[in-house]
């Protein structure tokens, strides 16, 4: 068990290649709305980042995953496939997470979408989720653990009586997709030995449910969805710990942070 601490150079590294994810969802966002295929948004992420990026999408077959983004509709929680055949349609909220491999190291986030016309209480879940994530970063500084950002992200949930999904968690980062730590959105106790320290690069990446917190997996062995069929939210960054707090490497100009 050692979560590596990254060198200077390699934090400029992942500096580049989370800015690199980053630039993957703004490009796509125009895209994303009512009748494009979830395939078809894939298919313009992947060309953009081997043809004009030159990144590596880290998704595609990664444990056989077969496609450059995880596209997730409605009660699909994460690790939503593309596909030629579906179509998003108003009212849906969909979230499109993103991994590219830049100069050997990984940038990783995601984000929702509102498609069309959506009802209220899909979008305050995709908002709260929002604010989930901005919390657990808010939390982050070197001295303090993993079990703050967890506390921080399942207190606001659980404050909006929504769910936070255990199934599925943030990672530490960098030559490899998924390092230590596992970063939990949920306050368990030992993640109060994991004290963070600057130079630690790691994801938060909250899925927030508005039913019950349970999930299955389906047939396909990826897609995972919530068990009663409700709704759920994810956003996702990558950061490094520094002294006063962190420095999130896949920022992107359209978003408004939720500041401390
Ligand atoms: N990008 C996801 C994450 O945030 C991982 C997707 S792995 C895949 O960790 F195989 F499903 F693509
Ligand atoms: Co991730
Ligand atoms: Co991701």
């Amino acid at each position: 068990m050692s979560i590596k601490i990254k060198t200077a150079e390699e934090i400029q590294k992942m500096r580049v290649a989370g800015k690199l994810a980053a630039d993957v969802l703004e490009m796509i966002a125009p895209h994303v709305e009512v009748g494009v295929t979830t395939g078809k948004l894939n298919q313009i992420m992947h060309d953009y980042m081997t043809e004009e990026q030159g990144t590596i999408p880290a998704t595609l077959n990664y444990h056989g995953f077969p496609a450059s983004s995880c596209i997730s509709i409605n009660q699909v929680v994460c690790h939503g496939i593309p596909d030629d055949k579906k179509q998003l349609k108003n009212g849906d909220i969909v979230n499109i997470d993103v991994t590219v491999i830049k100069d050997g190291y990984h940038g990783d986030t995601s984000r929702m979408f509102e498609i069309g016309s959506v009802k209220p209480f899909a979008s305050r879940l995709s908002k709260v989720a929002h604010e989930c994530l901005w919390l657990g970063i808010n939390a982050v500084k070197e001295n303090a653990t993993l079990h703050d950002v967890a506390l921080a992200i399942q207190t606001h949930a659980e404050q909006n009586n929504y769910t936070v999904v255990k199934e599925y968690c943030g990672h530490g980062i960098g030559a490899d997709f998924h390092e230590e730590p596992q970063v939990l959105h949920y306050a368990s106790p030992e993640l109060k030995q994991i004290v963070l320290k600057a130079g630690m690069v790691f994801t938060i990446e909250p899925m927030i449910n508005m039913g019950k917190a349970g999930v299955k997996v389906l047939g396909d062995n990826w897609t995972v969805v919530t068990k009663d069929r409700k709704l759920s939210a994810q956003w996702e960054h990558t950061l490094v710990v520094t002294e006063t707090g962190c420095e999130i490497f896949t920022l992107r100009t359209d978003e408004q942070p939720v500041l401390p």
